[in-house]
């Protein structure tokens, strides 16, 4: 296990920087450090879509493809899909994420 550091950005433009452990997902972490913005009602059980981000490059190229429940989830989003739309709680951090920076939808409901 290591430490990496990674960034969301909010609606408004407020970046917030944290040092993550690996092995956990980014909602994991988000919700740890009380982020706004990630709602996470369902606690990762990924029926929820609350916990919605937009993954910048070039993580949105490398990171693993959503497999089909996450997918489907993303069509029920509050915010509209993106190409780079992706489930946070689906996102388990490792050492390749270092520098991992997302957006969050202005609203997850
Ligand atoms: Fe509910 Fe991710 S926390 S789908």
């Amino acid at each position: 296990m290591s430490t990496i550091t990674v960034h969301l950005t909010s609606a408004d433009g407020a970046t917030t920087h944290l040092q993550c452990r690996t092995g956990q997902s980014l909602m994991e972490a988000a919700v740890a450090a009380n982020v706004a913005g990630i709602e996470a009602d369902c606690g990762g059980l990924l029926t929820c879509g609350t916990c919605h981000v937009y993954v910048r490059a070039p993580h949105a190229a490398t990171l693993p493809p959503p497999d089909a429940d996450e997918s489907a989830m993303l069509d029920f989003t509050a915010a509209a899909r993106q190409p780079n739309s992706r489930l946070s709680c689906q996102i388990r951090l490792d050492e390749s994420m270092q520098g991992l920076a997302v957006d969050l939808p202005a609203s997850q409901h």
